[in-house]
């Protein structure tokens, strides 16, 4: 992670502070002016305590009896200042409070909505541990300094105006501010550069923290049925004991400044009363004005800290703002075209591949890239189903998302109804395509929401259509709140099959012209798989759209039904033709099917499948959970 120099560190931090002020302009200025407000103030107060000092009490005193016109002025002139205080820190406070709020939240929204245009490929590449920190705790850091900055500038006009008035009043006194506050600022700035490195090493282990506990979450399943919580608590309690010694190092610097920052103009008022002594005693000041200026240092010390609390944090806001910046402009978002098919167009879509060719970026950029498909052609009529047929790790899920352009080609085209993917605009093709992946996602939320996404004119109606489709009508209504059922995260209250129909009703409540099922109903009764996708080749009563069909099988029932088989191996259309043609013809294809059956046959004999019940009743028997 670049934290580069301290220097640097600086020079960076405040651009980061530039480009905050330039978000929110308007609102910076109402902070701004409501803290010079408050410093203008502070200086005024310190010099009306001084006529009152030295006007009214010191008068009094020699003179035994108190002026009460002067008071009465005196009193209502600090009554004033207060007033006008108060106005200046609600400026700033809710100008500084607004500012920081608002920028957060909008480079949340920018952060995320950046996530979901980014490639999967990026996806892949990126933890999402680290992807939740920099949402979240980086663009909080990054706008850390925001909260003080206002009153840290209203405090720096009011530092000028302090030496100014010191100048006005008497030059010996103006050598002390001369000397202490430059000596602040001084203080401060070794201040924020011994803690740039700490703040930024603090920083990058929060997000390794959240990554660590993100996945040791994710992945409870595992680690509990391994017996590995002792590791996974281990592991995570060895990043999270870094976290606290980069924190308590940064406490421990924090303590030693602290105090320093304060006593400095404590410091200073004491020289001030030392010098201002002999400054009165030769007759060059009153004691109107050296109240004045020892009160000036007094309550000066507390604004003063600003300046030091902007610096403090800058470190930390650039390291976030760093690691903000480097998903804002990550590269490799896949532009969408412009062109559109037409929507009202109930027929089923074609999907060509052309010559594909594509290749997985290396995890590493010196890496070399390994080619994944080669020369993928073949042609999905519009109608027609086609089954993608092939050993593990063959490309299968590649091509399927290829044809849903989650990818795109490295050479070749990918064209529906020959219009190349890549010039369709995004609603275009998520209105005609839809992809039923392999590992099936499902939302916190209710069935309904699931299923309609929020996607306008899907009606109740529609959503049962869908699942009847799905053959998950039957266990939906059989659910005690029906579509209304909380399904729990990533549907934890469901079993593998349920899931897998409710992402496939999903898919078909879109009414796509296209739908591409990679190992969909992997994990449905192989019946009930089978009757699916009779079902959505020949829907009845007209219910859902007749849509053209990819679908990854390897069951024979299910490859049976296709109107044509594609045999893929290593990446490369190895043979195609119908089921019997293929049995009959290419010895791996008839290997690989025959295997498959085998193995199916006996995990049919010696586990239940997630359902048992016949697919005719309706009332099914969930197993899992
Ligand atoms: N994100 C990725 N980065 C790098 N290589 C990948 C990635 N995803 C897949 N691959 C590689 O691409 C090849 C094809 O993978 P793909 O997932 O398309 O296979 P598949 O035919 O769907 O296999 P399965 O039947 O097991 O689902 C494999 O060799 C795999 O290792
Ligand atoms: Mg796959």
């Amino acid at each position: 992670m670049a934290s580069g120099t301290s220097r640097d560190v600086l020079g960076r931090g405040l651009s980061v502070l530039g480009r905050a002020i330039r978000e929110q302009p308007r609102i910076f200025a109402v902070a701004v002016s409501g803290s010079v407000l408050f410093g203008l103030m502070v200086i005024a107060s310190a010099y009306v305590v001084g006529a009152v000092v030295g006007d009214v009490v010191v008068p009094a005193i020699a003179r035994g009896s108190v002026g009460t016109g002067a008071l009465a002025l005196a009193a209502a002139a600090l009554f004033g200042i207060s007033v006008l205080r108060v106005v200046g820190i609600f400026g700033r406070r809710l100008g500084a409070g607004y500012m920081q709020f608002r920028l957060q939240a909008a480079y949340r929204r920018r952060v995320t909505r950046r996530y979901l245009d980014l490639p999967l490929a990026w996806h892949q590449r990126n933890a999402t541990g680290t992807l939740l920190s920099n949402a979240n705790s980086d663009v909080e850091a990054a706008w850390y300094p925001i909260a003080p900055l206002p009153f840290a500038v209203g405090t720096l006009v009011m530092l000028v105006g302090a030496v100014v008035s010191l100048f006005l009043t008497d030059w010996a006194l103006a050598l002390v501010g001369l000397a202490v506050f430059p000596a602040l600022f001084a203080l401060n700035v070794i201040y924020s550069r011994r803690m740039a490195p700490r703040q930024a090493r603090a920083q990058r282990l929060r997000a390794e923290v959240s990554g660590i506990a993100h996945e040791s979450f994710d992945g409870a399943l595992v680690v509990k049925t391994m017996g590995r919580e002792a590791e996974e608590t281990a592991r995570f309690s060895a990043r999270a004991g870094e976290l606290r010694d980069a924190l308590i190092s940064v406490g421990r610097l924090r303590g030693v400044f602290d105090p320093l920052l304060e006593t400095l103009p404590s410091l200073g008022t004491l020289a001030v009363l030392v010098v201002g002594a002999f400054r009165l005693r030769a007759g060059a000041i009153s004691v109107t004005e050296l109240v004045s200026v020892a009160f000036l240092f007094t309550v000066l010390a507390f604004p003063v800290r600003a300046i030091g609390w902007v610096l403090a944090e800058l470190p930390r806001s650039v390291a976030g703002w760093d690691r903000v910046r480097r998903v804002l402009d990550a590269t490799g978002e896949m532009p969408y075209g412009e062109r559109r098919l037409d929507p009202a167009d109930p027929t089923p879509a074609t999907l060509a591949f052309a010559d594909v060719r594509f290749g997985y970026e290396p995890a590493e950029a010196h890496l070399p890239g390994t080619e994944v498909l080669g020369d993928v052609t073949f042609t999905v009529p519009a109608g027609k189903t086609v089954a993608l047929v092939g050993p593990t790790g063959a490309g299968k899920s590649t091509i399927a998302s290829l044809a849903v352009r989650l990818v795109d080609p490295g050479a070749g085209t990918v064209a529906l109804d020959g219009v190349d993917v890549r010039e369709l605009a995004a609603d275009s093709l998520a209105a005609t395509v839809a992809l039923v992946a392999q590992v099936p996602f499902v939302f916190d939320d209710t069935v309904r929401a699931n299923i309609t996404l929020d996607r306008p004119g899907i009606g109740d109606e529609d959503v049962w259509a869908a699942l009847r489709l799905a053959e998950a009508d039957g266990f939906v209504a059989a659910l005690p709140e029906g579509l209304d059922t909380m399904v729990g995260e990533r549907g934890t209250s469901l079993s593998g099959g349920q899931r897998q129909r409710l992402t496939l009703a999903r898919a078909l409540a879109g009414r796509p012209r296209l739908l591409v099922l990679d190992d969909a109903t992997s994990a449905v009764d192989p019946r009930v798989e089978a009757a699916i996708l009779a079902g959505l080749r020949a829907p009845t009563g007209g219910q859902g759209a007749a849509a053209s069909i990819l679908v990854v099988a390897y069951r024979r029932a299910t490859i049976a039904l296709a109107d044509e088989v594609i045999y893929v191996e290593q990446g490369r259309v190895v043979a195609r033709g119908t089921h019997t043609e293929l049995l009959a013809t290419v010895p791996g294809y008839a290997d690989l099917v025959t295997a498959y059956e085998q193995a199916e046959h006996e995990r049919e004999q010696n586990r239940t499948y997630d359902e048992v019940a016949p697919l005719t009743s309706g009332l099914e028997i969930e197993v899992d959970r």
